[in-house]
Order: structure tokens, then sequence, then C-alpha cells
């Protein structure tokens, strides 16, 4: 491994510990973010590192990024873009579809765009499983076409096909990681995310969007990494698309809030808002299959369960009373 990697969505939940997996690895990172939901707290470990360098910036202000990607090029040649930057409030999107044009969708587009005119040969993207749409089957990367009910899974799938579009005209290698839920220490958003915060607020009572049996597989970042690490370092396909999650299990919402009270506030009771979604678009249940993911030699270790309980100690221990 060589070259510098040029990240988006740096100071975010996820890009945060890719940066400092990234650095361990002994390479040159350089990351952007507008830190609209990142904190710059995130990088407090890549900051200490020499081969890390930080711009506050708007992937949409396209000369300041192209500017800022430029001069990184000129010192060490980027050889991958990272592209984390998204909006990852999934029910802000449902109301002012706005948000995911913009972070979703055109963040993709101008990191695209800054790859075609650096001539930067590889291009990672981070999507979702929000692309599939609700499906009652289990899910395979292949079994297409796919219906997104949320401007968030739409515009991610915009996403891919950009993606694929510029495999065409100027890429080398691109990869896109479907993940399911992450979770684990720094996370900005998400179930577990709002019920520690909800609960510090008021500990005699948990309100939970939806009825509690929405049931989806749960994946801790740390594994997330690894996974991506894995796939980037020894796929040798030009696309390369996978998903990455647990190998056993789901998790109900039911169980992470019992959990979370378990773990925060043990007096608390819940209280339910009804109905089988949290909001609309969100994909009550999905089942993934990873056997493709499997076949490339790498399988997180963790079940979903393990990976949220650990998740829910990290989250708690992170915003104390
Ligand atoms: N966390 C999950 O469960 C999950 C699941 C599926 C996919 N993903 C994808 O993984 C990626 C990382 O997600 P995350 O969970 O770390 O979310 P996050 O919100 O913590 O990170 C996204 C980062 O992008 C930054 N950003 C947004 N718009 C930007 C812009 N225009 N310019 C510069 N920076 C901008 C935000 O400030 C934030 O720091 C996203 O692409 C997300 O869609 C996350």
């Amino acid at each position: 491994m060589s070259g510098a990697c040029l990240l988006t969505g740096a100071a975010g939940f996820i890009g945060s510990h890719l940066a400092d997996r990234l650095l361990a690895m002994g390479l040159t990172v350089a990351g952007v973010d507008n830190l609209s939901l990142g904190k710059s707290s995130h990088l407090a470990t890549a900051m200490q590192a020499r081969t890390f360098k930080f711009q506050e910036l708007d992937v949409n202000d396209y000369p300041k990024f192209l500017d800022f990607a430029a001069e990184v090029h000129r010192q060490t040649p980027i050889q991958t873009i990272w592209h984390l930057a998204a909006n990852s409030d999934i029910q802000a999107g449902g109301s002012n579809p706005d948000i995911d044009l913009c972070s979703t969708f055109l963040t993709s587009f101008h990191s695209l765009k800054v790859a075609q005119q650096l001539g930067i040969p590889e291009f990672v993207l981070a999507s979702t499983s929000a692309v599939y749409g609700a499906q009652d089957r289990e899910l395979t990367e292949d079994g297409g076409p796919w219906f997104p009910i949320s401007n968030y899974g739409a515009m991610k799938l915009a996403s891919e096909a950009a993606l694929s579009s510029a495999l065409e005209r100027f890429l080398q290698r691109a990869w896109i990681f479907r993940f399911p839920n992450v979770v684990g220490s720094r996370a900005t958003h998400g179930a577990i995310f709002d019920f520690v915060r909800k609960l510090r607020r008021t500990p005699h009572e948990l309100e939970v969007l939806g009825n509690g049996s929405q049931e989806k597989p749960y994946l801790h970042v740390s594994e997330l990494i690894e996974g991506m690490i894995h796939l980037w370092t020894s796929s040798r396909e030009r696309l390369n698309y996978y998903n990455i999650a647990p190998d056993r299990g789901a998790t109900t919402v039911r169980h992470i809030a019992e959990e979370t009270i378990r773990v925060v506030s043990p007096q608390a009771s819940i209280r339910y808002t009804g109905g089988d979604r949290g909001w609309v678009g969100d994909v009550p249940r999905f089942r993934y299959s990873i056997d493709k993911l499997k076949a490339s030699g790498w399988c997180p270790s963790l079940s979903s369960d393990e990976a949220v309980d650990r998740a829910i100690r990290e989250v708690a221990a992170e915003n104390p009373v």
C-alpha cells in the first residue's frame, strides 16, 4: 500500500475510525468534513499522526475541495478516495428531500469529479442496505432491480450508478460497501445513541418510535473497518460490491431499548409510539446474505446482539450523566 487516501466525512462516526485505521497502516490520510454532523474531537487520535491532514470544508464547495485535494496530491499522490460524507439522518431527509440530494448525492458527484480531474485511480463508496428498499427475501448483492423507500436510499443508489459510470470513463477500480446498521463508540446518530441521550434527559421513561418489533442486523464499527480494509486490500475485480454484516442474527428495537435501560437507567419504563415502522422510509426488517463476503475469506465474529450490547456500553460511557 502506498500513496495517500482522501477521506470525506472524516470527522464522522465511521470516518474517524477509518482514519485511525488507515493511519495505523502507515498511509497518508487527507480528511475533509464540514462538521455538520461529525465532531473534530473524533479526530483526536488521528491529529497526532504526522501523516494526517484535515480541512474543514464542504465537499459541495467544489473549487475549495478541489484545491485542497490538488495540494495533497502534489505532495503525495492520492491513490484512493474513500467517500463517506453523507446525510446520516434518514428521517430528516424524508421531510426535506434537498438534504439527501445535496449531502448524499452531490457529495458523491463532486468526489467523483475530483477523482476525474486529478486522475485518482480508486474510489470507495460507503453505501447502505437502504438501496434495497423493503424486501421480504434475504438481500443478496445481485438480486435487483432495487426500489429504495427513502430519499437517502434513493440518493445512495444514484451514487452507486454515478460510480459505475465513472468506472467506465476514468476510474481504474471501485468498491461499493453496503453497510447495515453500524454501532459503536463515536456514534453520531442511530437508536442506541438516541436512547442513551433520551434516558440521560428523562431517566424514568424511554419513548421508542414504532412498536419495538423492527429487526435488523447490527455491525460493530471495529468489524466494519476490518471488513472494508480486507476487501480493499484483497479484491481483484474492477468493481467490487459487497454487503458487510454480522454472520449471526438480527436485533430487535425492543432488545436495544431494554438493554439500554438496563445499562443506563434501570428504573425506566418504555413507551412505544406504535406501528411497525419507526418513521416513513424506515425499512422495518431485513436479512442480509453475506455469502459473497465470506467467500472473500473474511467474516465478522460478533453476532448482531453482541455488537449492540458492546456498543450500548461504549455510547453510554461517552454520554455520561
Ligand atoms: N452508521 C450507519 O449505520 C450507516 C449505515 C449505512 C451506511 N452508512 C454510510 O456510512 C457513511 C458514514 O456514516 P456515519 O454513520 O459515520 O455518519 P456521520 O454523520 O457520523 O458521518 C458523515 C460525515 O459526513 C459529514 N458531511 C456531511 N455532508 C458533508 C459535506 N457536504 N461536506 C463535508 N462533510 C460532510 C458529516 O459532518 C459527518 O461527519 C455515510 O456515507 C453513511 O451514509 C452508515
